[in-house]
């Protein structure tokens, strides 16, 4: 039977401030309406959890209320970002942020088998860091491939691991930065996954590199000004369905809810400031 997960991404939702949640309950609705086998939300859950707990439990609220099965990764704004970006003065990952999202939302690494199919949530934003979770992460990603047999897996981490080449050298803060992508990839170099799916951009895109299927989830909320990020693939909001069929074929779709208005941050300034 196939398989059918909705990913939901970068819904930056807060109680104090709701700008991002009327999208959220749309998307809601017409999950309900359409019950995914899997709801599974690719970070940037929070609009400020990093800092700001109450924004965790404001996201995890209204997650419970879609009434769906639901399971979660960390984004940047959930939980800080890589550590590498201590230096442009962002919050970044500590045991200590890392330990209040676990509470919220539980595991930020984990598994989960269908028919035909693993799928390997990763936590990225431990990719490169020096916690010991990062160590952890990686005996888990080498456990999950070992003990694959027939499957086919698909990857799911927040940060896509690169825009056009796997061997590009830019390191900014909207793709997992060389080092810690090429140990990844070493790490799954025996059974590459099939289907790596990510959000951060805020854009959708669908992209094959190397015979594997690059899937760039929207923000169900919001999308970014061209002044400040360049267009990859579409900025428009909604949420990816991917249908994983038990004999390894896959297929993803962006889903546009009708009523959903694309919102751009440049008009929310009391999110992050002005833009
Ligand atoms: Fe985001
Ligand atoms: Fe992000």
């Amino acid at each position: 039977m196939t398989f059918r997960i909705a990913q939901i991404s970068d819904t930056h939702l807060s109680a104090e401030k709701p700008f991002f949640v009327a999208n959220f309950e749309r998307i809601g609705e017409a999950l309900r309406a359409d019950r995914p086998d899997l709801v599974l939300n690719s970070g940037d859950i929070s609009l400020s959890g990093e800092s700001k707990e109450i924004d965790l439990s404001a996201g995890r609220a209204l997650h419970d209320a879609i009434g769906l099965p639901v399971r979660y990764l960390p984004g940047n704004h959930d939980i800080g970002d890589s550590q590498n970006l201590a230096a442009h003065g962002v919050p970044v990952i500590t045991d200590e942020r890392r330990i209040r999202y676990l509470a919220h939302f539980g595991a930020d690494f984990w598994t989960l088998d269908v028919p035909g199919w693993r799928l390997l949530a990763i936590n990225a934003q431990l990719l490169g860091s020096d916690l010991a979770a990062a160590a952890d992460q990686e005996d888990a990603i080498v456990e999950a491939t070992a003990s694959l047999g027939a499957r086919k897996l698909a990857l799911f981490l927040h940060m896509p691991l690169f825009d056009r080449a796997v061997d590009e050298p830019a390191m900014n803060w909207r793709f997992v930065d060389p080092a810690p992508r090429r140990a990844l990839l070493e790490r799954l170099r025996r059974m590459p996954p099939a289907l790596i799916a990510s959000g951060h951009i805020h854009q959708y895109r669908e992209r094959w590199s190397d015979g594997v299927c690059h899937v760039w989830a929207p923000s169900t909320g919001y999308v970014i000004p061209d002044r400040l990020q360049p267009l990859y693939g579409s900025k428009q909001v909604g949420y990816v369905e991917h249908r994983l069929e038990p004999d390894g074929r896959h297929d993803s779709r962006l889903v546009q809810v009708p009523g959903m208005p694309t919102l751009n941050i440049a008009d929310f300034p009391e999110a992050y400031g002005p833009i």
